[in-house]
């Protein structure tokens, strides 16, 4: 039973995020219908509601304007916990398309480029502003407040401010789902400032890994002239923050629980038969600049080229999941994949075979697990990466094969994860190539090896566990249990 329903008198926890775990669109006849959104945060936060429960506040992914269709959203939403904050299609589309994904999205995964604009910059405030009104009239005296991620970095302060002048009195964690770049590129963007001014207004701010937690100290030293002597604290005007490392992780046990069903079960019998005499490699990934799927294409390539031995003998199924497609550098990429796969099939395909199975859309949950249990290698080539959640998937459908995980050295899951798979830089084809051969060819007892140690880690790693540890901390910060 989830920890709150137990014991009554706990404060409650509120989690904002700008995607809920729903998405909710528009059908032909006029109807609302809601979709489970994709992505490594719902995924994360939503394996912990089975230890934790909270109400979950962010943006419905679509306008509703009218007062009677709102309440009908509300509701359907309700049934899951979440709550929608509903907002005017052209500010949703500057804060999330505009802001977020062209300015933030790039400059913290390291992309150079970006072009700085007021309008964008103007909208995103409006949105944390937004948010930051609804949610501090729903908080209650005492609750915990988590707030999720780049789209909502102003969210500490704007809160605190409206929380104080309400009379009411919560703490504010601050997760991040991305990496944070070294203060050096940081101060790339021209509101870089105001942003870490802003975050720390929370209690905590948790990252993914101890290199984002350093990076971002760092930032709050040079470009705040914060004091950062004390480990794992950062003392700025009145406030002593907590910096720290959460491992972000998965609900394996969704995992282990979808595989036994008989659906699924058939489907990996259908799909072992059909690749029975072949070697499967799997990739998914939203589609999106940072997963490196240019990269992993041509490493593919370069496999074939290099060991032509392997044509006919080792097919690449890649999930490209549509994301952010109004957004241009999305579109282009897009387009630029579609060539790339193209190419390579035309290259090396033969009546009996096709090398790349290039899938681009979402894929059923069930379909997925099959999917990741058929498969002998996942490729994961993120150039950036915060996490990577996939890579945990994966691992968790493993239990009978033992598949092997190749996964770049710049995914936040390598710094964990890189004991017991294969690591390599998603910039050179040739290691690419080489390290999916090294797979393809990894005989038992290693594969066994590397799956017990990497079992380990996401049975250890979970996302309750995740969620467990920041509240508790959040709740220390408080002044008692949650
Ligand atoms: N995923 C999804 N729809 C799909 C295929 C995958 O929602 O059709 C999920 C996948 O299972 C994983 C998440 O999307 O949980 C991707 O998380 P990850 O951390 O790997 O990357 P992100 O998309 O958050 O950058
Ligand atoms: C990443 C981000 C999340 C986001 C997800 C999907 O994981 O860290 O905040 O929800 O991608 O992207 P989307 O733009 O569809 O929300």
């Amino acid at each position: 039973m989830p920890a709150s329903k137990q014991a009554p008198t706990k404060r409650e926890i509120i989690l904002v995020s700008n995607r809920l775990p729903l998405s909710v669109k528009r059908a032909p006849d006029g109807s609302y219908q809601s979709s489970l959104s994709s992505g490594g945060l719902v995924t994360a936060v939503s394996g912990l509601t089975k230890s934790t429960s909270f109400r979950w506040f962010g943006w419905p992914g679509i306008e509703v304007k009218d007062p009677a269709e709102r309440e009908e959203v509300k509701r359907s939403l309700a049934a899951h916990d979440a709550v929608p904050i509903f907002l005017e299609s052209e500010l949703a589309h500057e804060h999330y398309n505009g802001f977020s994904n062209s300015i933030l999205w790039p400059t913290l995964h390291y992309q150079s480029g970006v072009i700085f604009k007021d309008a964008p910059w103007t909208a995103y405030k409006k949105v944390n502003e937004l948010i930051a009104d609804q949610v501090s009239d729903a908080a209650n005296d005492g609750d915990l407040v988590w707030v999720h991620d780049y789209h909502l970095m102003l969210l500490p302060k704007l809160l605190r401010e409206r929380l104080a002048q309400k009379g009411k009195a919560c703490a504010i964690g601050f997760s991040l789902h991305t990496p944070f770049p070294a203060s050096d590129f940081w101060r790339t963007l021209p509101v870089g400032k105001e942003i870490l001014e802003a975050m720390l207004s929370s209690d905590i701010i948790g990252f993914h890994t101890d290199e984002y937690k350093h990076n971002f100290t760092e930032s709050c030293a040079t470009v705040l002239g914060a004091e950062t002597k004390i480990p794992g604290k950062i003392q700025y005007k009145d406030r002593l923050v907590t910096v720290d490392k959460f491992v972000v992780g998965i609900d394996p046990q969704k995992f282990t629980d979808t595989l036994q069903k008989e659906e699924v079960q058939n489907r990996i019998r259908e799909l072992d038969e059909r690749y029975k005499d072949q070697k499967v490699i799997i990739g998914v990934d939203r589609l999106d600049y940072i997963k490196g799927l240019t990269q992993k294409l041509k490493g593919f390539d370069a496999f074939l080229d290099e060991h032509p031995h392997w044509r006919g003998k080792a097919v690449l199924i890649q999930v490209a999941v549509p994301s952010r497609e109004e957004v241009k550098e999305y579109q282009d990429l897009e387009s630029e994949i579609s060539t790339i796969v193209g190419k390579i099939n035309g290259k090396y395909a033969t009546p009996d075979y096709t090398p790349l199975i290039y899938m681009h859309r979402s894929v059923p949950f069930t379909e997925l697990t099959a999917l990741y249990s058929i498969s002998d290698v996942c490729l994961l080539a993120s150039t950036r990466d915060g996490m990577n959640l996939v890579a945990f998937e994966y691992v968790a459908c493993q239990a009978k094969r033992h598949g092997v995980l190749v996964i770049s050295q710049f995914a936040g899951a390598a710094v964990f994860m890189g004991k017991g798979s294969i690591t390599f830089h998603p910039a050179n084809p040739n290691e690419i190539s080489e390290a999916i051969h090294k797979a393809v060819t990894m005989n038992d007892e290693e594969r066994k090896e590397n799956y017990e140690r990497l079992r380990e880690f996401i049975y250890n790693n979970t996302s309750a566990k995740w969620g467990e540890t920041f509240i508790e901390q959040l709740s220390a910060r408080a002044g008692g249990a949650a």
